[in-house]
């Protein structure tokens, strides 16, 4: 038999299924809580912190997409500790990385009156388009190394493992093994990896070329060597 536990979130009584995350329960309940590297689709890993909330008697906020709702819990989705919290998230992702592919975190910026000068010194995150298949393009400019496209690559959904995590600490960026390009690898050329980017770090090429001024006609004759491209 399911269990339900009950806890407080915002000051309303809500009850959750055993083993839901606070995020769950929340939205279950009709209350919204901002994500980024979380996704429906994929499990969830605590990445990006954008979920965190404040939970009564633990000394650190919580990431609400990975943290188990408990019975008597006590959450505050909002307040001045959390929204500091996201808006200091979403401006070092501004300092680090572009943007401009991403419209829900730019929504969130304006909604938290995020800053997108406030680290001025911060190293960005620079990367040429990689175009090396007829699928889609790769530009880790505007990739904030969220795993999505890699879980749902693996076990989340199409076991094929062609895409994965590369290098260390600040230069960690995703990857094919041994940097090969596309067709080199496993991979099948399914399109979820894309479907699940947040940020327009995989974008569908067709797409790309023409936000790039080519028409249909150029795009069709194309061969799809691979390319660094720098966008026009
Ligand atoms: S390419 Fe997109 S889905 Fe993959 S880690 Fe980067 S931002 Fe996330
Ligand atoms: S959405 Fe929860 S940590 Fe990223």
């Amino acid at each position: 038999m399911t269990q339900n536990v009950t806890l407080i979130i915002d000051g309303k009584e809500v009850t959750a299924e055993q083993g839901k995350t606070i995020l769950d329960a929340a939205l279950e309940n009709g209350k919204d809580i901002p994500t980024i590297c979380y996704h429906d689709a994929t499990t969830a890993n605590g990445l990006c912190r954008m979920c965190v909330v404040d939970v009564e008697g633990m000394r650190v906020q919580q990431p609400s997409c990975v943290v188990l709702a408990a019975e008597g819990m006590k959450v505050k989705t909002r307040g001045e500790k959390v929204d500091r919290s996201r808006r200091t998230i979403l401006e070092m992702l501004a300092s680090t990385m572009d943007l401009s592919d991403a419209p829900e975190i730019l929504t969130m910026m304006d909604e938290y009156g995020a800053d997108a000068e406030r680290f001025p010194d911060a190293e960005r995150r620079e990367s040429d388009v990689i175009d090396d298949n007829p699928m889609y393009i790769r530009d880790y400019s505007k990739c904030l190394t969220c795993w999505r496209c890699v879980q749902v690559c693996a076990e989340d959904a199409q076991y094929t493992y062609a895409i994965n995590f590369a290098g260390r600490g600040y230069e960690t960026q995703i990857g094919t093994f041994f940097d090969k390009s596309i067709p080199e690898t496993t991979c099948v050329l399914c399109g979820q990896c894309v479907a699940v980017c947040p940020t327009g770090a995989l974008k569908s090429r067709r797409e790309y070329l023409l936000e790039q001024g080519m028409s249909a006609d150029e795009i069709s004759v194309l061969n799809t060597g691979r390319k660094k491209r720098k966008p026009r």
